[in-house]
């Protein structure tokens, strides 16, 4: 019988137990389903707090962003030379046709091409007769909407520019002017696109209609990227670290000279505003300081003055400066702070501005990267002269 007793006795308590056990394990489920509907209810609250504040301060970047810049254009017109399909066919052949130099080998995208955004790689480009340049060769990208064309502002304009380098010895070497338009009329498919492109002109084969052309294809290489997105009000085409650089290029000043549609490309400055450039890019040769815009002005006040490049597809242009004396982006901006501004910027300023300059990597249309066939020689066409 005791035993008996006992027996249920325990039985009853064990049951009792149990049922306490699944009491409390019942019970502590629930607070813990509770406890994390709170967690995760706050936890949504915090988020949506930081989410809210960063998208305001992404607000904030972006206010100020399009005080300074502009999205770019889809083409840039020219009301002196009107941008048609006919006159952009025939200047992207004439783009890329070598004949244009004395040697028949140099196009104007040897040392501009496209397929890596505009740009020969090379500190300075090689011309006829493998001859150097003085000079580092900017993207044709974009170049249109500069206020002036290379880096010392001489031509005024895409059209101007053309004009420069057929005839340049150093460049593409051809004789005379006379000389490339004879050399064009000698090819019939050339005189029909001429006609064509340049309706109203009697003799639509000249010197003038050919850079026209050449410049109307440039003035569709627009390459919009995620800032011009960023721009027009999409605050999530910049990644944070984008954003944070954006605001460190606004704030340290960098804006006072690249600015605008093109980040840079609208007005002239002395490179080396704090110290002088050649103090920081050293010369062997002291010959090879370049005074810039002083050599087309003779102007005390224009010494070591440049046109402020545009920083467009600058993560894909190196080298860098005039001289393309640079090779690291991050050098380049480091230079920059210290003699533009005298400012030394650490790594991490660095890097920031570095990530939102790669923001500015665009798009080259797709019309731009497709290779015309050029029109074959007759036998007319005078011969290449590598000499
Ligand atoms: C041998 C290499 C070479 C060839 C060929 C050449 N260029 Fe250039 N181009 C350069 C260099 C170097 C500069 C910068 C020169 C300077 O600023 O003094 C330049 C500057 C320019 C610029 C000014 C860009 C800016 O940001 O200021 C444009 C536009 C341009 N070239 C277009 C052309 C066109 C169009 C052709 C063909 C008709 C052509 N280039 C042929 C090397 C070349
Ligand atoms: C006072 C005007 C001025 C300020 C401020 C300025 N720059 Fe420049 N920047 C220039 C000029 C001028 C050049 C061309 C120098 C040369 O090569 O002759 C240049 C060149 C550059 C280049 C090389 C581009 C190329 O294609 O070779 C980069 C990159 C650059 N700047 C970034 C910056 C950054 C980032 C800042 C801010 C930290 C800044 N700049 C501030 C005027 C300025």
């Amino acid at each position: 019988m005791v035993n008996s007793k006992s027996e249920t006795n325990k039985k009853e308590e064990s049951k009792k137990w149990k049922e306490e056990k699944e009491r409390s394990i019942k019970q502590i489920v629930s607070w813990a389903i509770m406890l994390s509907f709170l967690l995760a209810f706050t936890f949504a609250i915090a988020k949506e707090g930081s989410y809210a504040e960063s998208e305001e301060e992404a607000r904030k970047i972006l206010e100020q962003a399009q005080t300074f810049f502009k999205p770019l254009p889809k083409i840039v017109d020219n009301p002196e030379n009107k941008v048609t399909p006919e006159k952009v066919e025939l200047g992207k052949m004439l783009y890329f046709d070598p004949r244009l130099s004395k040697s028949g080998f140099i196009s104007c995208n040897s040392c501009h091409n496209l397929a890596s955004y505009g740009v020969d790689n090379l500190p300075t480009s090689i011309g006829h007769k493998w001859q150097l340049g003085p000079r580092n060769a900017p993207t044709v990208l974009n170049a249109a909407i500069h206020s002036a064309q290379f880096w010392d502002g001489r031509a005024k304009d895409v059209e101007e520019q053309a004009k420069g380098p057929i005839v340049n010895p150093k460049e593409m070497a051809s004789p005379s002017e006379m000389f490339v338009v004879e050399r064009i009329k000698s090819i019939p498919e050339y005189v029909e696109l001429f006609k064509k492109a340049f309706p109203d002109d009697k003799e639509p084969v000249n010197y003038d209609n050919i850079a026209k052309s050449i410049a109307a294809f440039e003035r569709t290489l627009m390459t919009p990227s995620r800032f011009d997105r960023f721009l027009e009000g999409d605050i999530n085409a910049l990644t944070k670290e984008e954003q944070e650089g954006l605001k460190m290029f606004i704030e340290v000043g960098c804006i006072a000279c690249h600015r605008g549609a093109g980040v840079g490309g609208d007005m002239f400055q002395k490179f080396g505003i704090v110290k002088p450039y050649f103090e920081v890019i050293k010369y062997k040769d002291k010959k090879k300081v370049d005074t810039g815009r002083y050599e087309i002005t003779k102007n005390e006040a224009d010494k070591y003055v440049f046109k402020v490049p545009s920083l467009r597809n600058v993560t894909r242009t190196a080298p860098y400066f005039h001289d393309g004396s640079v090779w690291e982006l991050e050098r380049a901006v480091e230079i920059m702070g210290e003699i533009q501004l005298g400012r030394k910027l650490n790594k991490d300023e660095i890097n920031k501005i570095v990530a939102f300059l790669k923001s500015l990597e665009g798009e080259i249309p797709d019309e731009a990267l497709k290779l015309p066939v050029l029109p074959p020689y007759t036998s007319g066409t005078s011969k290449p002269d590598v000499n």
